[in-house]
């Protein structure tokens, strides 16, 4: 099977349990292979052509501690041509001017390295002053959730974006 790795980083459970949701619910068994990064080793990553990526926000805007050790280890493998979706958690009213800016950071640090980034997602229903995830032009570049204040959103937009991520992320490589 073609399979997609799912690498998370959560400080406190919340973007762990999203990722669990999207093996559970949003795949079929066997498609999600899920790591947390305090567990993963860059080879890990390299394995899969077609990956999901998410993340909180911490500190003003800061990347969870996981991700920061694990990112400078990138450098170690190619992510030329990889399709990665990313999806980012944040509090867009304890933290409206620096909201998901890990997720535009992250998106900012594949991109450099050669990465496909698929999985945009619209910035109309979140009230928030600036996020480095912010496009400009109506876009995030990942799918944004607020389990602080919008969880009962969350299902219909985690459905939406992962139907509209499904078939780039299963695509084989090309040859
Ligand atoms: C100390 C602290 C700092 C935070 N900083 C930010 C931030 O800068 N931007 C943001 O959007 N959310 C911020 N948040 C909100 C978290 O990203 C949010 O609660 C998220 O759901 C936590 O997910 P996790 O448990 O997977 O780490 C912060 C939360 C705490 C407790």
């Amino acid at each position: 099977m073609h399979k997609i790795g799912l690498f998370y980083a959560s400080m406190t459970g919340a973007t762990q349990e999203i990722a669990e949701r999207i093996q559970d619910i949003h795949f079929e068994p066997g498609r999600v292979d899920l790591y947390a990064f305090e567990d993963a080793e860059p080879e890990d990553l390299a394995a899969y052509d077609a990956l999901i990526i998410g993340t909180s926000t911490w500190g003003d805007g800061e990347y969870p501690d996981s991700l920061e050790a694990f990112l400078p280890q990138l450098d170690a493998i190619s992510l030329e041509g990889k399709r990665i979706a990313l999806f980012g958690l944040g509090d867009q009213f304890g933290y409206p001017l620096e909201f998901v800016d890990a997720l535009g950071l992250l998106y900012q640090a594949l991109k450099e390295r050669g990465a496909i980034l698929i999985g945009d997602w619209p910035s109309n229903g979140y009230a928030y002053q600036a996020s480095k995830a912010d496009l400009g032009d109506g876009r995030f570049c990942g799918l944004v959730l607020d389990q602080d204040n919008q969880p009962e959103l969350t299902p219909h937009r985690l459905a939406a974006w992962v139907d509209s991520i499904r078939e780039v992320l299963l695509q084989r490589q090309a040859a």
